[in-house]
Protein backbone atom coordinates (compact mmCIF):
# COMPACT_ATOMS: atom_id res chain seq x y z
CA UNK A 1 0.00 0.00 0.00
CA UNK A 2 1.44 3.23 -0.87
CA UNK A 3 0.20 5.23 1.88
CA UNK A 4 -0.57 9.27 0.73
CA UNK A 5 0.88 8.54 -2.13
CA UNK A 6 -1.06 10.70 -4.97
CA UNK A 7 -1.94 9.39 -8.40
CA UNK A 8 -2.91 11.01 -11.33
CA UNK A 9 -5.51 8.48 -12.23
CA UNK A 10 -8.76 8.00 -10.61
CA UNK A 11 -9.11 4.27 -10.98
CA UNK A 12 -8.52 3.27 -7.42
CA UNK A 13 -11.96 2.17 -6.23
CA UNK A 14 -14.01 4.38 -3.82
CA UNK A 15 -13.45 1.13 -1.39
CA UNK A 16 -10.03 1.11 -1.17
CA UNK A 17 -9.70 4.96 -0.75
CA UNK A 18 -12.25 4.01 2.32
CA UNK A 19 -9.67 1.35 3.16
CA UNK A 20 -6.88 4.19 3.35
CA UNK A 21 -9.48 6.69 5.54
CA UNK A 22 -10.36 4.18 8.27
CA UNK A 23 -7.02 3.08 8.05
CA UNK A 24 -6.14 6.74 9.30
CA UNK A 25 -8.74 7.00 11.72
CA UNK A 26 -7.97 4.21 13.51
CA UNK A 27 -4.39 5.17 13.88
CA UNK A 28 -5.09 8.26 14.70
CA UNK A 29 -7.20 7.22 17.28
CA UNK A 30 -4.93 4.88 18.76
CA UNK A 31 -2.29 7.50 19.31
CA UNK A 32 -0.43 4.86 16.95
CA UNK A 33 2.73 7.68 15.59
CA UNK A 34 6.16 6.03 15.58
CA UNK A 35 5.40 2.78 14.07
CA UNK A 36 4.32 4.67 10.62
CA UNK A 37 8.05 4.93 10.78
CA UNK A 38 9.13 1.94 10.78
CA UNK A 39 9.27 -0.84 8.47
CA UNK A 40 6.76 -3.28 7.95
CA UNK A 41 9.10 -6.58 7.26
CA UNK A 42 6.00 -7.96 4.68
CA UNK A 43 6.21 -4.68 2.71
CA UNK A 44 7.74 -6.10 -0.75
CA UNK A 45 5.86 -2.78 -2.90
CA UNK A 46 9.76 -1.63 -3.45
CA UNK A 47 12.18 -3.96 -5.48
CA UNK A 48 15.56 -2.66 -6.48
CA UNK A 49 15.88 0.00 -8.45
CA UNK A 50 18.61 -0.42 -11.13
CA UNK A 51 18.51 3.03 -13.01
CA UNK A 52 18.33 6.63 -10.97
CA UNK A 53 16.72 7.70 -13.32
CA UNK A 54 13.46 6.05 -12.72
CA UNK A 55 13.38 6.97 -9.04
CA UNK A 56 13.42 10.42 -8.32
CA UNK A 57 10.68 13.49 -9.35
CA UNK A 58 11.17 15.95 -11.74
CA UNK A 59 12.80 18.92 -11.11
CA UNK A 60 9.40 21.12 -11.26
CA UNK A 61 8.83 19.85 -7.46
CA UNK A 62 11.98 21.34 -6.10
CA UNK A 63 11.24 25.43 -6.07
CA UNK A 64 7.97 25.46 -4.19
CA UNK A 65 6.72 28.40 -3.00
CA UNK A 66 5.93 27.19 0.60
CA UNK A 67 4.65 30.75 2.25
CA UNK A 68 2.06 30.50 -0.58
CA UNK A 69 0.53 27.42 -0.11
CA UNK A 70 -2.32 26.51 2.34
CA UNK A 71 -1.42 25.10 5.45
CA UNK A 72 -2.91 21.31 5.33
CA UNK A 73 -2.13 18.18 7.37
CA UNK A 74 -2.21 15.08 5.97
CA UNK A 75 -5.16 13.82 7.48
CA UNK A 76 -6.74 16.50 5.12
CA UNK A 77 -8.90 14.91 2.81
CA UNK A 78 -10.39 15.64 -1.01
CA UNK A 79 -14.12 15.39 -1.65
CA UNK A 80 -13.90 11.91 -2.61
CA UNK A 81 -12.75 11.31 1.30
CA UNK A 82 -9.20 10.10 -0.23
CA UNK A 83 -5.81 11.93 1.78
CA UNK A 84 -4.85 14.15 -0.75
CA UNK A 85 -1.48 15.59 -0.81
CA UNK A 86 -1.30 19.56 -0.73
CA UNK A 87 2.35 19.74 -0.74
CA UNK A 88 5.12 18.20 -2.86
CA UNK A 89 6.56 15.61 -0.38
CA UNK A 90 10.10 16.30 -2.40
CA UNK A 91 10.42 19.62 -2.38
CA UNK A 92 13.65 19.01 -0.16
CA UNK A 93 15.48 17.35 -2.93
CA UNK A 94 18.28 18.88 -4.47
CA UNK A 95 19.33 18.79 -7.88
CA UNK A 96 22.40 16.71 -8.56
CA UNK A 97 23.96 14.12 -11.42
CA UNK A 98 22.61 10.68 -11.83
CA UNK A 99 24.91 8.05 -11.28
CA UNK A 100 24.93 4.27 -12.46
CA UNK A 101 24.51 2.18 -8.97
CA UNK A 102 25.39 -1.39 -8.73
CA UNK A 103 23.67 -3.66 -6.41
CA UNK A 104 26.00 -5.52 -4.46
CA UNK A 105 25.10 -8.87 -2.34
CA UNK A 106 22.60 -7.67 0.65
CA UNK A 107 23.89 -8.12 4.58
CA UNK A 108 23.28 -10.64 6.47
CA UNK A 109 20.52 -8.90 8.28
CA UNK A 110 18.62 -5.79 7.78
CA UNK A 111 20.28 -2.97 9.96
CA UNK A 112 18.86 0.59 11.33
CA UNK A 113 20.88 2.77 13.13
CA UNK A 114 23.94 0.63 13.13
CA UNK A 115 27.83 1.96 12.77
CA UNK A 116 30.60 0.48 10.49
CA UNK A 117 34.07 1.14 10.27
CA UNK A 118 36.51 0.79 7.14
CA UNK A 119 40.07 -0.73 7.59
CA UNK A 120 41.73 -1.47 4.23
CA UNK A 121 39.33 -3.70 2.06
CA UNK A 122 36.89 -4.54 4.88
CA UNK A 123 34.23 -3.34 6.27
CA UNK A 124 32.93 -4.09 9.97
CA UNK A 125 29.31 -3.37 10.06
CA UNK A 126 28.06 -3.47 14.19
CA UNK A 127 24.63 -3.39 15.64
CA UNK A 128 21.62 -1.79 14.60
CA UNK A 129 17.91 -2.17 14.44
CA UNK A 130 16.47 -4.91 12.83
CA UNK A 131 12.68 -3.43 13.88
CA UNK A 132 12.24 -1.42 16.58
CA UNK A 133 11.32 -4.43 18.80
CA UNK A 134 14.55 -6.42 17.78
CA UNK A 135 18.41 -5.07 17.97
CA UNK A 136 21.51 -6.94 16.77
CA UNK A 137 24.71 -7.90 18.87
CA UNK A 138 27.10 -8.87 16.42
CA UNK A 139 29.24 -7.72 13.77
CA UNK A 140 28.91 -8.69 10.04
CA UNK A 141 31.91 -8.23 7.66
CA UNK A 142 32.13 -7.56 3.88
CA UNK A 143 35.18 -7.91 1.97
CA UNK A 144 35.42 -5.15 -0.78
CA UNK A 145 37.83 -7.34 -2.95
CA UNK A 146 35.70 -10.18 -3.67
CA UNK A 147 32.43 -8.45 -2.75
CA UNK A 148 31.15 -10.72 -0.53
CA UNK A 149 30.10 -11.09 3.26
CA UNK A 150 31.74 -13.09 5.70
CA UNK A 151 32.12 -13.81 8.91
CA UNK A 152 30.02 -12.57 11.64
CA UNK A 153 31.20 -12.77 15.07
CA UNK A 154 29.39 -11.86 18.67
CA UNK A 155 29.72 -8.26 20.45
CA UNK A 156 30.16 -7.73 24.34
CA UNK A 157 26.42 -8.05 26.14
CA UNK A 158 27.53 -4.62 27.84
CA UNK A 159 27.51 -3.06 24.34
CA UNK A 160 24.92 -0.52 23.17
CA UNK A 161 22.94 -1.88 20.03
CA UNK A 162 22.92 1.68 18.59
CA UNK A 163 23.30 5.18 18.12
CA UNK A 164 27.07 4.27 19.24
CA UNK A 165 30.20 6.66 18.73
CA UNK A 166 32.91 4.74 16.97
CA UNK A 167 36.18 5.42 15.16
CA UNK A 168 39.32 3.44 14.46
CA UNK A 169 43.46 3.42 14.25
CA UNK A 170 43.71 1.37 11.53
CA UNK A 171 43.81 -2.02 14.04
CA UNK A 172 42.05 -1.17 17.03
CA UNK A 173 38.00 0.13 16.82
CA UNK A 174 36.90 2.17 19.85
CA UNK A 175 33.25 1.74 20.81
CA UNK A 176 31.18 4.69 22.55
CA UNK A 177 28.39 4.53 24.83
CA UNK A 178 25.14 4.35 22.07
CA UNK A 179 21.66 3.23 23.30
CA UNK A 180 21.33 -0.22 24.88
CA UNK A 181 18.28 -2.19 23.83
CA UNK A 182 15.65 -1.76 21.30
CA UNK A 183 12.35 1.11 21.37
CA UNK A 184 13.75 4.32 22.62
CA UNK A 185 15.81 3.48 25.82
CA UNK A 186 18.41 4.95 26.83
CA UNK A 187 22.33 5.45 26.66
CA UNK A 188 24.60 3.19 28.65
CA UNK A 189 28.23 4.97 29.51
CA UNK A 190 29.95 1.34 28.70
CA UNK A 191 32.92 1.85 26.23
CA UNK A 192 34.63 -1.09 24.46
CA UNK A 193 37.57 -1.88 21.94
CA UNK A 194 37.82 -4.40 19.52
CA UNK A 195 41.13 -5.79 18.25
CA UNK A 196 40.66 -6.51 14.60
CA UNK A 197 43.45 -8.96 14.21
CA UNK A 198 42.73 -10.63 17.26
CA UNK A 199 38.79 -10.29 17.21
CA UNK A 200 39.51 -9.97 20.94
CA UNK A 201 37.03 -7.41 22.47
CA UNK A 202 38.09 -5.34 25.80
CA UNK A 203 36.40 -2.75 28.26
CA UNK A 204 37.36 0.82 28.13
CA UNK A 205 37.57 3.28 30.88
CA UNK A 206 33.40 4.20 30.74
CA UNK A 207 32.38 8.00 30.21
CA UNK A 208 31.37 10.14 33.26
CA UNK A 209 27.74 9.74 32.03
CA UNK A 210 25.57 8.02 29.23
CA UNK A 211 25.58 9.61 26.03
CA UNK A 212 23.19 9.12 23.32
CA UNK A 213 24.52 8.93 19.54
CA UNK A 214 27.96 11.09 20.66
CA UNK A 215 30.34 12.90 17.99
CA UNK A 216 33.32 10.45 17.75
CA UNK A 217 36.93 10.63 17.05
CA UNK A 218 40.58 9.88 17.40
CA UNK A 219 42.62 12.89 17.07
CA UNK A 220 46.78 13.54 18.54
CA UNK A 221 46.38 10.16 20.26
CA UNK A 222 43.41 10.97 22.44
CA UNK A 223 40.10 9.52 21.73
CA UNK A 224 37.45 12.85 21.71
CA UNK A 225 33.69 12.61 22.45
CA UNK A 226 31.46 15.28 22.13
CA UNK A 227 27.56 16.31 22.27
CA UNK A 228 24.90 13.63 21.53
CA UNK A 229 21.97 13.92 23.71
CA UNK A 230 21.62 13.12 27.10
CA UNK A 231 20.41 9.87 29.05
CA UNK A 232 16.37 11.13 28.13
CA UNK A 233 17.82 10.64 23.86
CA UNK A 234 16.52 14.45 23.62
CA UNK A 235 18.49 16.84 25.63
CA UNK A 236 21.15 18.36 23.65
CA UNK A 237 24.17 18.24 25.38
CA UNK A 238 27.21 20.41 24.38
CA UNK A 239 29.92 18.07 26.60
CA UNK A 240 33.58 17.26 24.93
CA UNK A 241 36.09 15.07 27.02
CA UNK A 242 39.01 13.10 25.75
CA UNK A 243 40.96 10.16 26.79
CA UNK A 244 44.82 9.33 25.77
CA UNK A 245 44.43 5.71 24.40
CA UNK A 246 47.09 3.71 22.42
CA UNK A 247 47.01 0.22 20.78
CA UNK A 248 43.55 -0.32 22.02
CA UNK A 249 44.07 0.47 26.00
CA UNK A 250 43.55 3.61 27.66
CA UNK A 251 46.82 5.98 29.15
CA UNK A 252 44.65 7.36 31.64
CA UNK A 253 42.34 7.38 34.31
CA UNK A 254 40.13 10.19 33.74
CA UNK A 255 38.49 11.46 30.60
CA UNK A 256 39.56 15.26 30.26
CA UNK A 257 37.05 17.92 29.78
CA UNK A 258 37.73 19.80 27.16
CA UNK A 259 36.45 22.95 24.89
CA UNK A 260 32.87 22.19 24.95
CA UNK A 261 30.85 22.38 21.00
CA UNK A 262 28.94 24.62 20.07
CA UNK A 263 25.55 23.14 19.67
CA UNK A 264 24.86 19.62 21.13
CA UNK A 265 23.23 17.21 19.82
CA UNK A 266 22.99 13.63 18.10
CA UNK A 267 23.45 12.53 14.58
CA UNK A 268 26.78 13.94 13.38
CA UNK A 269 29.51 13.20 11.10
CA UNK A 270 32.98 13.71 13.15
CA UNK A 271 35.62 13.33 10.66
CA UNK A 272 39.76 14.33 11.32
CA UNK A 273 41.57 15.29 8.63
CA UNK A 274 44.50 18.04 7.81
CA UNK A 275 45.27 17.38 12.03
CA UNK A 276 41.79 19.47 12.33
CA UNK A 277 38.64 18.04 14.16
CA UNK A 278 35.25 18.52 12.03
CA UNK A 279 32.02 18.40 13.35
CA UNK A 280 29.04 18.13 10.77
CA UNK A 281 25.42 18.26 10.46
CA UNK A 282 23.46 16.52 13.03
CA UNK A 283 20.21 17.52 14.92
CA UNK A 284 19.10 18.59 18.64
CA UNK A 285 16.45 16.48 20.01
CA UNK A 286 15.10 12.72 18.70
CA UNK A 287 12.12 10.23 19.79
CA UNK A 288 12.02 9.64 23.42
CA UNK A 289 10.10 6.89 25.30
CA UNK A 290 6.76 7.14 26.38
CA UNK A 291 6.56 8.24 29.94
CA UNK A 292 5.72 5.16 31.79
CA UNK A 293 5.78 2.63 29.28
CA UNK A 294 7.09 -0.12 30.48
CA UNK A 295 9.32 -1.02 27.10
CA UNK A 296 10.43 2.63 26.05
CA UNK A 297 8.13 2.24 23.58
CA UNK A 298 9.52 5.41 21.10
CA UNK A 299 6.66 8.67 21.13
CA UNK A 300 7.14 11.48 18.54
CA UNK A 301 8.57 14.73 20.25
CA UNK A 302 6.38 17.34 19.31
CA UNK A 303 3.03 15.23 20.07
CA UNK A 304 4.34 14.91 23.39
CA UNK A 305 4.43 18.63 23.42
CA UNK A 306 0.27 19.06 22.58
CA UNK A 307 0.49 16.45 26.08
CA UNK A 308 2.83 17.68 28.53
CA UNK A 309 3.34 21.06 27.94
CA UNK A 310 7.01 21.40 30.19
CA UNK A 311 9.61 19.25 28.71
CA UNK A 312 8.40 18.71 25.54
CA UNK A 313 8.86 22.58 24.69
CA UNK A 314 11.56 22.28 22.38
CA UNK A 315 11.61 21.46 18.80
CA UNK A 316 13.57 19.33 16.89
CA UNK A 317 16.30 21.52 14.54
CA UNK A 318 18.09 19.54 11.61
CA UNK A 319 21.46 21.61 11.41
CA UNK A 320 23.70 22.28 8.02
CA UNK A 321 26.57 23.73 10.70
CA UNK A 322 30.29 22.64 10.00
CA UNK A 323 32.95 23.07 13.29
CA UNK A 324 36.32 22.84 13.44
CA UNK A 325 38.77 22.75 15.91
CA UNK A 326 42.77 23.07 15.40
CA UNK A 327 45.39 24.08 17.06
CA UNK A 328 43.91 26.91 18.83
CA UNK A 329 41.49 24.81 20.12
CA UNK A 330 38.59 27.00 19.61
CA UNK A 331 35.46 25.79 17.47
CA UNK A 332 35.31 27.41 14.34
CA UNK A 333 32.78 27.70 11.79
CA UNK A 334 33.16 26.25 8.37
CA UNK A 335 30.93 26.29 5.20
CA UNK A 336 27.83 25.00 5.92
CA UNK A 337 25.87 21.96 4.20
CA UNK A 338 23.25 22.41 1.32
CA UNK A 339 20.65 21.85 3.57
CA UNK A 340 20.30 20.15 6.92
CA UNK A 341 21.58 17.13 7.01
CA UNK A 342 21.44 14.44 10.32
CA UNK A 343 21.54 10.41 11.25
CA UNK A 344 25.08 10.66 9.00
CA UNK A 345 27.24 9.31 11.66
CA UNK A 346 28.44 6.37 9.28
CA UNK A 347 27.44 7.87 6.24
CA UNK A 348 30.96 9.42 5.19
CA UNK A 349 34.19 8.80 3.84
CA UNK A 350 36.98 10.81 2.87
CA UNK A 351 38.21 10.52 -1.00
CA UNK A 352 40.74 12.54 -2.66
CA UNK A 353 40.79 15.69 -0.29
CA UNK A 354 37.36 15.50 0.09
CA UNK A 355 34.97 14.68 2.48
CA UNK A 356 31.86 12.55 0.74
CA UNK A 357 28.79 11.86 2.84
CA UNK A 358 25.61 9.47 1.65
CA UNK A 359 22.03 10.36 2.56
CA UNK A 360 20.46 11.41 6.04
CA UNK A 361 17.52 13.52 6.89
CA UNK A 362 16.38 17.15 6.58
CA UNK A 363 14.71 19.07 8.07
CA UNK A 364 11.18 17.84 8.33
CA UNK A 365 8.00 18.31 6.41
CA UNK A 366 6.74 22.10 6.83
CA UNK A 367 2.87 20.86 6.75
CA UNK A 368 3.08 16.94 7.81
CA UNK A 369 5.91 17.87 10.38
CA UNK A 370 7.17 14.27 9.23
CA UNK A 371 10.93 13.02 8.93
CA UNK A 372 12.12 13.87 5.81
CA UNK A 373 14.79 11.12 4.46
CA UNK A 374 18.02 12.54 2.04
CA UNK A 375 19.37 11.02 -1.62
CA UNK A 376 21.85 13.29 -2.07
CA UNK A 377 25.61 12.93 -2.12
CA UNK A 378 27.46 15.63 -0.97
CA UNK A 379 31.48 16.37 -1.14
CA UNK A 380 33.29 19.21 0.80
CA UNK A 381 36.21 19.75 -1.05
CA UNK A 382 38.87 20.29 1.61
CA UNK A 383 40.97 22.15 -0.74
CA UNK A 384 38.06 25.35 -1.42
CA UNK A 385 36.12 24.56 1.35
CA UNK A 386 32.85 24.23 -1.21
CA UNK A 387 29.80 22.27 -0.76
CA UNK A 388 28.44 20.30 -3.55
CA UNK A 389 25.63 17.56 -4.54
CA UNK A 390 28.31 14.90 -6.72
CA UNK A 391 24.90 11.96 -7.13
CA UNK A 392 22.23 10.78 -6.32
CA UNK A 393 21.44 7.91 -4.29
CA UNK A 394 19.29 4.88 -5.57
CA UNK A 395 16.95 5.82 -3.21
CA UNK A 396 16.68 8.58 -0.15
CA UNK A 397 18.53 6.92 2.94
CA UNK A 398 19.46 7.71 6.72
CA UNK A 399 22.20 6.04 8.64
CA UNK A 400 23.62 4.15 5.78
CA UNK A 401 27.03 3.29 6.26
CA UNK A 402 29.78 3.69 3.48
CA UNK A 403 32.71 2.47 2.62
CA UNK A 404 35.27 4.27 -0.45
CA UNK A 405 37.57 1.12 -2.35
CA UNK A 406 39.35 1.19 -5.35
CA UNK A 407 37.44 3.57 -6.64
CA UNK A 408 33.94 2.76 -6.08
CA UNK A 409 31.80 4.21 -3.35
CA UNK A 410 29.59 1.64 -1.43
CA UNK A 411 26.54 1.92 0.98
CA UNK A 412 25.05 -0.30 3.35
CA UNK A 413 22.17 -0.62 5.72
CA UNK A 414 19.80 2.22 7.28
CA UNK A 415 16.08 3.10 6.57
CA UNK A 416 14.98 3.93 3.18
CA UNK A 417 11.96 6.42 1.55
CA UNK A 418 8.72 5.14 0.98
CA UNK A 419 9.42 5.66 -2.98
CA UNK A 420 10.51 8.29 -5.47
CA UNK A 421 7.59 10.94 -4.51
CA UNK A 422 7.50 10.01 -0.83
CA UNK A 423 10.50 11.24 0.96
CA UNK A 424 9.38 9.53 4.52
CA UNK A 425 11.44 6.62 6.09
CA UNK A 426 9.98 3.22 6.00
CA UNK A 427 11.66 0.24 5.20
CA UNK A 428 14.83 -0.97 7.13
CA UNK A 429 17.13 -2.38 4.52
CA UNK A 430 20.53 -4.56 4.07
CA UNK A 431 21.26 -3.43 0.88
CA UNK A 432 24.77 -2.71 -0.45
CA UNK A 433 25.07 -0.54 -3.43
CA UNK A 434 28.06 0.88 -5.51
CA UNK A 435 29.10 3.26 -7.97
CA UNK A 436 32.54 4.82 -9.42
CA UNK A 437 32.97 8.27 -8.33
CA UNK A 438 34.87 10.86 -9.84
CA UNK A 439 35.40 14.42 -9.86
C1 LIG B 1 5.78 33.43 -2.05
O1 LIG B 1 4.39 33.60 -2.00
C2 LIG B 1 4.00 34.66 -1.15
C3 LIG B 1 2.46 34.62 -1.04
O2 LIG B 1 1.89 34.37 -2.29
C4 LIG B 1 4.53 35.98 -1.72
O3 LIG B 1 4.16 37.07 -0.87
C5 LIG B 1 6.04 35.90 -1.79
O4 LIG B 1 6.58 37.06 -2.41
C6 LIG B 1 6.48 34.68 -2.59
N1 LIG B 1 7.91 34.50 -2.49
C7 LIG B 1 8.67 34.22 -3.54
C8 LIG B 1 10.11 34.06 -3.26
O5 LIG B 1 8.22 34.08 -4.67
C1 LIG C 1 39.04 -10.58 1.00
O1 LIG C 1 38.94 -11.24 -0.23
C2 LIG C 1 40.19 -11.52 -0.86
C3 LIG C 1 39.87 -12.10 -2.23
O2 LIG C 1 39.08 -13.25 -2.12
C4 LIG C 1 41.00 -12.45 0.01
O3 LIG C 1 42.27 -12.68 -0.59
C5 LIG C 1 41.18 -11.82 1.38
O4 LIG C 1 41.85 -12.73 2.24
C6 LIG C 1 39.84 -11.45 1.97
N1 LIG C 1 40.08 -10.71 3.21
C7 LIG C 1 39.56 -11.09 4.38
C8 LIG C 1 39.98 -10.30 5.56
O5 LIG C 1 38.78 -12.00 4.47
C1 LIG D 1 41.30 10.73 -7.20
O1 LIG D 1 42.57 10.99 -7.72
C2 LIG D 1 43.07 9.94 -8.56
C3 LIG D 1 44.52 10.28 -8.92
O2 LIG D 1 44.59 11.59 -9.43
C4 LIG D 1 42.18 9.81 -9.78
O3 LIG D 1 42.64 8.77 -10.61
C5 LIG D 1 40.75 9.50 -9.29
O4 LIG D 1 39.87 9.47 -10.40
C6 LIG D 1 40.28 10.55 -8.31
N1 LIG D 1 39.01 10.12 -7.75
C7 LIG D 1 37.87 10.78 -7.90
C8 LIG D 1 36.69 10.23 -7.20
O5 LIG D 1 37.78 11.78 -8.57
Amino acid sequence: MKFGRHTQKHSSSLSIKLVILVSFIALIGAGVVVDLLWASSSSSSFSAFRYVSDNWPSQQSLNLNLTSLPKAKSKDKGKDGAPERILSATFADLPGPELHWEKMPTAPVPRLDGAAIQIKNILYVFAGYGTINLVHSHVDVYNFTDNTWGESFPMPKEMAHSHLGMVTDGRYIYVVTGQYGPQCRGPTARNFVLDTETRQWKDLLSLPVPRYAPATQLWRGRLHVMGGSGANRYTPELDHWSLAVKDGKALEKEWRSEVPIPRGGPHRACVVVDDKLMIIGGQEGDFMAKPGSPIFKCSRRHECTMRLAKPCTVALVVYADVYMLDDEMKWKTLPSMPKPDSHIEFAWTIVNHSIIIAGGTTDKHPNTKKMILNGEIFRFDLDTLKWSVIGKLPYRVKTTLVGFWNGWFYFTSGQRDKGPDDPGPRKVIGEVWRTKLSF
